[in-house]
């Protein structure tokens, strides 16, 4: 499904350029799992980006179900994107001006893989039956992760990459989502990353990782 190599990333800032990854080698398989922990600015975002094919690496590469992502043209990235991977953004990036529902059934609809009776359960399951109509702009934090959440599984993507999709929930939100997550890896066969803050979720995902200085090293345990 997923498979990365050697990635290496440095942002070029006026100090001179920050090394943030230093050789990071991920393989996903489908139906697979994997929590992704790390101190804040260790590089988690930076690397759902690369594996995304919205930020290209300093050196590296990425492929998504045999296609490799950084040989591809930026049109051809979107398809990828839009047919495939589900994306959670940390800072959600929903669409001002789309209503709750239009805002989940995006992607889908791009792809031609909408479906209602889907929509309604996630609208459901992610208790925004009651604010399908209303804007994000009107939304909670935590409101709006949760349409964050559902626009990405929508589209029933092979590949999820959710970056701390339980950030802004409490606790029995953020196991229902994660149980959401999980069934749908389950029954649709994708794979799931998601970084998380929380041992006790990333405890129930297939793997974990831990990002330190750039590289995966063995998760710390406290
Ligand atoms: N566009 C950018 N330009 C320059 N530096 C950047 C840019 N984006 C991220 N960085 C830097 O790269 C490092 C990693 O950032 P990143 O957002 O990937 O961390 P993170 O692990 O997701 O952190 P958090 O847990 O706080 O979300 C940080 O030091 C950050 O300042
Ligand atoms: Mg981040």
């Amino acid at each position: 499904m997923l498979i990365a190599q050697n990635i290496h990333h440095a942002f070029n800032t006026q100090e001179g350029p920050i090394h943030v990854l230093r050789g990071v080698d991920l393989t996903l398989s489908t139906g697979e799992s994997m929590a992704l922990t790390g101190e804040s600015g260790s590089g988690k975002s930076t690397l759902l980006h690369i594996l995304a094919g919205l930020q290209e690496p300093t050196s590296g590469s990425v492929s998504i179900l045999g296609t490799e992502v950084t040989s591809l043209s930026e049109r051809a990235k979107s398809n990828l994107r839009k047919t495939h991977i589900g994306l959670i953004f940390q800072q959600f990036n929903l669409v001002p001006s789309l209503n709750v529902s239009q805002n989940i059934s995006f992607q889908s609809r791009l792809n031609g893989q909408f479906d209602v009776e889907w929509q309604e359960y996630l609208l459901n399951q992610l208790d925004l039956s009651a604010q399908k109509d209303v804007f994000p702009e009107t939304l909670s934090g935590g409101q709006q992760q949760r349409v964050a959440i559902g626009r990405a599984l929508a589209a029933k993507p092979s590949l999820l990459l959710a970056d701390e999709p339980t950030g802004n929930l409490d606790e029995e939100n953020s196991e229902k989502v994660l149980g959401l997550m999980l069934s749908l890896i389950k029954d649709s066969g994708s794979s799931l990353l998601m970084v998380t803050h929380s041992r006790r979720l990333a405890s129930k995902l297939g793997r974990h990782e831990h990002l330190r200085k750039g590289v995966f090293v063995k998760a710390p345990v406290k």
